[in-house]
């Protein structure tokens, strides 16, 4: 049967979780270019400050899980970071093939190996339209994805959470906002939608957020609902709610009381297509998908 077609006025955003990141390994910028080519309207990915203050695109506070290397996001430079290799435990896990496309491509070893990590902090080179060598298994600056997402010839936008942000009483908030001048995104003109918005599960991070750029989106995001914002209220300071999949499946109206209460509604991670069901019937704002391909053809797009 095809797709029901999306329902009018009210389209869903389809923001790729981490990048394209069931295909491709996650926070990598083949990840994002692929999510690009597949269409997503936004890209999600996670924030953590570096030793040398720098903020790299990694979920975990640990490597062990997504590179070869073991240790703390926080106490290795980005040129250790850059030495590691994020892209071969992907095809190890889940596609027999997926070695061969993503070992080897280590860093330093293709053409875009020539730029270690430099002073401007972006251990990157350019790379081809589609993901050329090296692309698959580099750590990634946020610098770096900014400079994507300013070369994409159509407009996609950035959904950058924060990691950890009390640990380190503001520095990560601060490193964002700079980075986000530099690409002139840090203050949207009144009235015109930011390219940019900023999620957290802090509360204190998105204050500080939006305390140093009001005009800036933040995007609360939710494992529970605190009793105290079960009527659709949000913390001081937080324009969207993000609650998680599970909460939207045990409680489907809390997605009502938000809207009512103004905020707009971005539901995490949704992979399952009853999922990307319910949501679209509940008339969420913006799915967070690690399959973004395949949430949009679902969606008739
Ligand atoms: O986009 C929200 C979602 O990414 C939050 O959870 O753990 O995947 O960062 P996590
Ligand atoms: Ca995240």
């Amino acid at each position: 049967m095809a797709p029901e077609p999306y329902p009018e006025g009210r389209p869903v955003q389809v923001v790729a979780h981490r990048g394209a990141s069931e295909d491709v390994p996650e926070h990598t910028l083949a990840a994002y270019r692929k999510a690009i080519e597949d269409g997503a309207d936004a890209l999600e990915c996670d924030v953590r400050l570096t030793a040398d203050g720098e903020l790299v695109c990694v979920h975990d506070w640990r490597v062990n899980r997504t590179s070869n290397g073991r240790g703390a996001v926080s106490s290795m430079e980005l040129a250790d970071l850059a030495a590691l290799d994020f892209g071969s435990w992907k095809g190890q896990s889940t596609d027999p093939e997926a070695p061969e496309r993503f070992a080897g491509d280590r860093p330093g070893s293709g053409p875009d190996g020539r730029g270690e990590p430099s002073g401007s902090g972006e251990p990157s080179g350019s790379g081809g339209p589609s993901g050329g060598p090296g692309e698959h298994s580099r750590v990634l600056t946020l610098r770096r994805l900014l400079r994507l997402v300013a070369e994409t010839d159509r407009r996609v936008e950035l959904a950058v959470e924060t990691k950890h942000p009390t640990r380190w009483a503001g520095q990560v908030e601060e490193r964002l906002l700079e980075l986000l001048a530099e690409f002139d995104l840090d203050r949207p003109a009144p009235g015109t939608p930011s390219q940019v918005r900023v999620m957290s599960f802090s509360a204190r991070s998105l204050r500080r957020v939006h305390q140093a750029s009001p005009g800036l989106p933040t995007v609360y995001l939710m494992q529970y609902v605190s009793p105290r914002y079960r009527d659709g209220r949000l913390p001081a300071g937080v324009g969207t709610a993000a609650p998680s999949m599970r909460i939207i499946r045990s409680h489907p109206d809390y997605v009502a009381r938000l809207h009512r209460a103004g905020h707009q509604v971005h539901v995490w991670t949704v992979d399952r297509p009853e999922d990307v069901e319910l949501c679209v019937r509940l008339g969420v704002d913006a799915i967070i998908t690690n399959r973004p391909r395949r949430v949009l053809a679902q969606l008739g797009r």
